[in-house]
């Protein structure tokens, strides 16, 4: 066995023989972190801790012979969850759960065993708390199964030899940031130990088609701490999102090798865990203030689900120097393009002005779909006249002030109706074509300007 000493970004995880002060591969300062990297005959091609387990023999199939029934999946009891990992858990996949600390992982994870002990032994692995603080939060959940299993373990050695001893049918790790190889000179929670235990639990998952849930820290930038690198290894990552000061939740699937990753689930924290929202539509827009200037509902699609938001704006003088920008939920440089076209082709002086862009309950909103009710926010801001309380609006904004069309008119459509909108904007482009539901006014609109004057009235 050889020691050697090699540097890794602790952001991305890029490796290097030199420590560098800024990251090549993501660009960040001062992330290099030294690490001992033990290399030689005793882990021989096999993940270290992974030498007791067996590990099938692999041989070439023709695609033919392969047979797809085997994405067998179970079912976690949680709707909204199971809809984000597409239908379900597969069988034998590995399952990172990000989040920033005290978001509901470790709740969410501990609640679904009840449902998963039905299918065989589940195993939940605690870095974090000791078996009483998880008994105490079990019992708060209502998690009850005889055949749950706890373990209060940081070595991976000894959380892979209890797995080949229970066998459980899923398997949960709670964090990942705890779990270390005593073989590895580097500290827990290092990319050297992180990437090792998931490659030791992923070949534990293939080999015996063992479900496992790992958590992933966040840090404060919305990458998963360290791991960055663990995104490529696993099967499915799942981000839980939201703001700790709201009591709802989203959960997002960044990567699903088994299923979409548009959708979304929603939860709301309440005093015995998570529950689901099966209508998010009507928690983000709960509490909305009526013909208040600076507000528009927006209407995007989350997967195959639309979800209405509202989207509220603030312009105020700007005290000195510099104009403030500042925007939450949406993309800054994608409303810094908004702002431009709102004064270039609408002639709302906004350069002299700061302007705050929110979208309410801590949604993040990344499709152009909400750049006309962004944009209408603003405007109506600007102007102190507001966007009346039955309109919704979606579509996007082209450079020289057009509104495009999007897709997913219908559903978009119908979602408005359903929460009782009676009018909504929309593109002209294509509004011929869209069948509104009864009691729904479509307002086409083909330029930005044009649909301020039809918003604002
Ligand atoms: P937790 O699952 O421990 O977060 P994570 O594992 O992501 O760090 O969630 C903790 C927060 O949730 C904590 O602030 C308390 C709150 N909570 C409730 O409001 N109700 C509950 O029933 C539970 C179990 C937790
Ligand atoms: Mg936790």
């Amino acid at each position: 066995m050889k020691e050697k000493q090699i540097f890794f970004c602790d952001n991305c995880g890029f490796e290097s023989a030199k420590w560098q002060g800024k990251c090549p591969a993501c660009g960040q300062w001062n992330t290099f972190v030294e690490s001992t990297q033990v290399t030689g005959k005793k882990t021989s091609g096999k993940v270290s801790g992974m030498q007791n387990m067996q590990v099938p023999p692999s041989f070439p199939v023709t695609l033919r012979e392969v047979d797809t029934d085997d994405d067998e999946r179970i079912s976690t009891g949680i709707g909204e969850l199971d809809r984000v990992l597409g239908g379900g858990a597969v069988v034998g996949s590995l399952n990172l759960v990000g989040g920033e600390p005290g978001i509901g992982k470790s709740t969410l994870l501990l609640q679904i065993c009840n449902e998963l002990c039905a299918f065989g032994n589940v195993l939940y692995v605690s870095g974090e708390e000791s078996r009483r603080q998880i008994k105490m939060r079990a019992d708060r959940l209502g998690v009850t199964a005889d055949n749950l299993f706890l373990l209060a373990e940081t070595n991976l050695e000894k959380i892979i030899s209890t797995t080949t001893d229970i066998s459980p049918r899923v398997l949960i790790v709670d964090s990942i940031q705890t779990v270390f190889n005593p073989e590895i000179a580097s500290a827990p929670g290092s990319v050297t130990q992180i990437k090792d235990s998931t490659m030791a639990f992923m070949q534990l998952a293939k080999s015996g088609g063992i479900t496992i849930f790992i958590v992933g820290h966040v840090n404060k930038d919305g990458a998963i701490a360290g791991p960055k690198v663990l995104e490529h290894m696993v099967d499915c990552v799942l981000n839980f999102e939201g703001d700790r000061s709201f009591t709802h939740r989203i959960l997002r699937a960044e990567k699903n090798r088994f299923g979409s990753t548009n959708e979304i689930g929603v939860f709301e924290m309440g005093s015995n865990g998570l529950d689901e929202v099966p209508n998010p539509s009507q928690l983000l827009l709960s509490g909305r203030p009526e013909n208040v200037p600076g507000s528009c509902v927006a209407c995007v699609m989350e997967g195959s689900r639309p979800v209405l938001a509202e989207i509220q704006a603030l312009v105020a003088p700007t005290a000195f120097g510099n104009p403030r920008r500042m925007t939450a939920g949406l993309d800054y440089s994608r409303s810094s393009l908004l702002l431009a076209v709102l004064e270039k082709r609408a002639g709302y002086i906004i350069s002299n002005r700061d302007v705050y862009i929110n979208v309410v309950g801590g949604l993040k909103i990344d499709e152009p779909a909400a750049d006309l009710p962004a944009i209408l926010s603003v405007a109506s801001a600007c102007t102190d006249k507001p966007v009346r309380s039955d309109v919704a609006s979606f579509g996007e904004v082209g450079l020289a002030g057009e509104l495009r069309s999007v897709t997913g008119a219908e559903h978009r459509l119908s979602e408005i109706k359903r929460l009782g909108f009676s009018k909504c904007i929309v593109p002209a482009r294509g509004a011929g074509k869209m069948i509104a539901p009864a009691g729904l006014e479509i307002i086409p609109a083909r330029s930005v300007s044009e649909a301020i004057i039809k918003a604002l009235g």
